[in-house]
């Protein structure tokens, strides 16, 4: 990262510890909610919102209508405190503004991360709709927010990733009652979808979905520490797998009907963690 980057996590970390401290003591797990998957932040109970406004440094989503908030509360007995929305490279977001949130929270005690994506399917048997518990992922945007000067404080300079997916989490999202499958997650820079011969050579490469977010949260969460776990709703097949253009309008409507499906699972994923 950087000494300028470390200095705004620990600013917005403050920041938060003085407003919302005692809310985030004790928080079991982290969940950033991805495109489509907001509507799981209603369900808290002992509702806390901190736009991320009014925290100094995190960026601010430009796509939605509304930015997004830090939505702290309990569910299913676990507190948590979920990032509705988050940054993404193609907007023009340097690697260290994407995990700025997470990273924050970490800082803040936080153990665990849930991190949620709507992504294309690649893998066979893949059907919009199906969800994908990440086990490993393919960093293909060409970036890293581990590059710049080495801060100790947010973890080693060489990272050890054989395990950045905790397989105790994944555990506990496959009992969850929902029907999941494992798979890779391909990250790659976007804003354009992938062409067909992209999305052939990422089958090449292992990967069984792809997506434009995620990873760098990982290797940044990994470094700290964390326990993550990954959950791609696959909103699409990717292209060439299918005959259709892709759409984002698509994408959006595929998250909205599978959030009831994630929410049950979140909140069994949470029962299950608390
Ligand atoms: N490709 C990349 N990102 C995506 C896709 C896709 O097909 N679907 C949803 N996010």
């Amino acid at each position: 990262m950087s000494a300028a980057e470390r200095e705004l996590v620990l600013t917005a970390a403050d920041h938060l510890h003085g407003k919302v401290g005692p809310v985030l003591s004790g928080c079991r797990l982290g969940l950033v909610l991805g495109s489509g998957l907001k509507e799981f932040a209603a369900e808290l109970q002992d509702r806390v919102e901190v736009p991320f406004a009014d925290v100094p440094g995190w960026p601010v989503p430009k796509v939605q209508g509304h930015g997004g908030a830090l939505v702290l509360g309990t569910v299913a007995g676990a507190k948590v405190a979920c990032l509705t929305g988050r940054v993404h490279l193609y907007e023009g977001w340097t690697p260290g503004e994407v995990v700025r949130a997470v990273r924050t929270l970490r800082h803040l005690g936080v153990p665990s991360f849930l991190l949620t994506n709507a992504a294309g399917g690649i893998g066979d048997d893949m059907a919009a709709g199906d969800l994908m518990l990440i086990r490993d992922h393919l960093n293909l945007t060409g970036g890293s927010p581990l590059i710049g000067s080495h801060e100790p404080a947010f973890g080693p300079r060489f990272p050890d990733q054989t395990r950045v997916y905790s397989a105790r989490l994944a555990q506990l999202l496959g009992s969850a009652g929902a029907r999941v499958r494992p798979g890779v997650y391909a990250g790659l820079l976007g804003p354009s979808y992938e062409t067909p011969a992209e999305v052939r050579m990422l089958k090449t490469l292992g990967a069984d979905a792809v997506g434009m977010s995620t990873v760098h949260e990982a290797i940044a969460l990994n470094a700290m520490g964390a326990e993550v776990a990954g959950l791609s709703l696959i909103t699409n097949l990717a292209a060439g797998i299918a005959d259709a253009p892709l759409s984002h309008d698509e994408v959006v409507a595929a998250g909205a009907h599978a959030a009831a499906t994630l929410t049950k699972l979140v909140t069994e994923f949470c029962r299950r963690l608390s």
